[in-house]
């Protein structure tokens, strides 16, 4: 483990890798069982005022059946929870059981495909014109409107038992949603109006897009649908007071290899590196024109935030050069990461008037998962919290938690290399009134960086994992380290709730 304070980029590049690939590899082994439990090993001490539960969600299975799956992003959602309460932490995790986890466990083989290329024992005939879609509730978790919901964008959210993580069943928000509706997996809440701002998107030749906005007790109280140009594979989004923002990045979509059983609907996206990305700007009144940008080409996966300010509006956004293309024949455990774009932060400040982009990197570091704190969403903001590389330049597996300081440009980095490798770095405010009824609040942020970083941390020497818990002022060495009694796979993401679901339940 290392950790140190970068107050200038490093210049001299190391020439040995921070990580061994089997070691990474360790980590995207299948969680089968189910845990509850008091966490009793812990280096240092869980802050006293660290009060509520996180949640987190990724997928638990890597196989079924003894069939590895093709693509991790198609394994059975398995929710963790992590409730802290006066010092003490209680863990549980359990699969959300969706129509499809019931159906492939009791059977003990894989009846359905995945996404992202798994595909059902027998080759192409099994899989021909077989369009069924396994929701498998894997990408994130929220608690809203009394509500825990695991989300996964291309379905209806399932909902669970925030205590016992127990499935209740799919949930339709009062009918607003249908079957198979989308929800997407990257809600916001805006802490303004305390309201959840998600969107949903129904891909084809033109793509629509839904926007619904959920008031704190989980009610639709907005709902509005555009119909957008073109193929669209959009995951994130952004929010500002008046506007949701979109990346519509130059993918396209040959659905032929998809139907006919030979791939995967994931293996049938071709980056188009010679067009340009639309940014689109949706009115959140459901009335004002929509705006649509132009920047150059690229793929961006998630945005940390978005602002507007002096008459322009502002989105940060993990960039790649080109997507990520998912190869039916490589093996993902064996890749290359040398080979690969890394993702960089960059800002975009869109000049809605004069139909202008400016783009500027804010940060040539290998990251992913940007968060920030809870109470700037959709507002300036001055910090950034980041996965990140270890290394300065490259791409590598995320082992370092960076944090971004977007006015002085300062940076710090903890870093769990050699054997660590860290997820999302989830932003907890310490001051109680970052909260009001439970929901963030923008009143009386306070100091901005004054809360913790809570990330799962996966050892590959003990082969375990970790729940780290960093000072988000000062990220040199972690407050506490609670130690699991198993390893997490290496999940998605995850969202923090100051009520407590722990043991009491
Ligand atoms: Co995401």
């Amino acid at each position: 483990m290392q950790s140190f304070q970068l107050h200038e980029r490093a210049e001299s590049v190391p020439t040995e890798a921070s990580y061994v690939l089997t070691d990474w590899q360790k980590g995207y082994r299948s969680l089968p069982h189910e845990y509850s439990y008091e966490i009793d090993e812990i280096d240092g001490e869980i802050p006293v005022d660290l009060h509520g539960t996180l949640f987190r969600n990724g997928p638990g299975l890597l196989e079924v059946g003894g069939q590895r799956l093709h693509h991790p992003f198609d394994g059975d959602g398995m929710v963790c929870s992590i409730a802290f309460d006066n010092g003490r932490a209680y863990f549980r995790n359990r699969f959300v059981r969706t129509e499809a986890y019931c159906a492939e466990q009791k059977a003990g083989k894989m009846l359905y495909r995945g996404v992202f290329g798994t595909q059902k024992p027998g080759g192409w005939l099994a899989n021909f014109l077989d369009f069924r879609l396994k929701n498998i509730a894997n990408t994130q978790v929220i608690y809203w409107g009394g509500k825990l919901l695991a989300l996964w964008e291309a379905a209806e959210p399932h909902r669970l038992d925030p205590h016992s993580l127990e499935t209740i069943g799919k949930e339709y928000l009062d009918g607003v949603l249908h079957p198979g509706s989308a929800f997407a997996a990257h809600p916001w809440i805006d802490p303004e109006t305390q309201t959840l701002v998600n969107f949903a998107i129904k891909p084809g030749l033109s793509t629509t897009i839904t926007i619904y906005e959920l008031d704190a007790t989980g009610k639709v109280i907005r709902e509005h649908a555009h119909a957008v140009p073109g193929f669209a594979f959009i995951h994130d989004f952004a929010i500002t007071p008046n506007y949701c923002i979109f990346f519509q990045n130059p993918v396209a979509f040959n659905p032929i290899p998809f139907a006919i059983g030979l791939r995967g609907a994931g293996e049938c996206l071709k980056f188009q590196p010679n067009k340009p990305t639309q940014i689109i700007l949706i009115p959140r009144d459901g009335k004002s024109p929509v705006q649509t940008l132009q920047t150059q080409s690229g793929f961006v996966f998630h945005h940390s935030n978005a602002f507007e300010k002096d008459g322009a509006v502002c989105i940060d956004s993990v960039c790649y050069e080109a997507f990520p293309a998912v190869d039916p024949n490589s093996d993902y455990r064996e890749v290359d990461f040398d080979a690969l774009s890394p993702g960089h932060l960059y800002r975009f400040r869109l000049d809605l008037e004069g139909k202008k982009v400016d783009r500027h990197l804010i940060e040539s570091r290998c990251c992913e998962f940007p968060y920030v704190h809870p109470s700037l969403a959709g507002r300036p903001y001055r910090y950034a919290y980041l996965g990140a590389a270890h290394r300065s330049q490259g791409n590598a597996p995320l082992q370092a938690i960076l944090k971004v300081d977007l006015e002085t440009s300062d940076r710090q980095l903890w870093s769990a290399a050699p054997h660590g490798y860290v997820g999302e770095p989830i932003f907890v405010p310490r001051a109680a009134q970052s909260y009001q009824d439970g929901l963030p609040t923008t009143s009386a942020v306070g100091d901005e960086d004054d809360g913790w970083i809570l990330t799962l941390v996966y050892d590959s020497q003990r082969e375990r994992s970790d729940l780290v818990i960093l000072d988000a002022k000062d990220l040199r060495e972690p407050i506490a380290r609670l130690h699991l009694k198993h390893h997490v796979p290496y999940g998605l993401h995850g969202s923090f709730t100051p009520e407590y679901f722990g043991c009491a339940g």
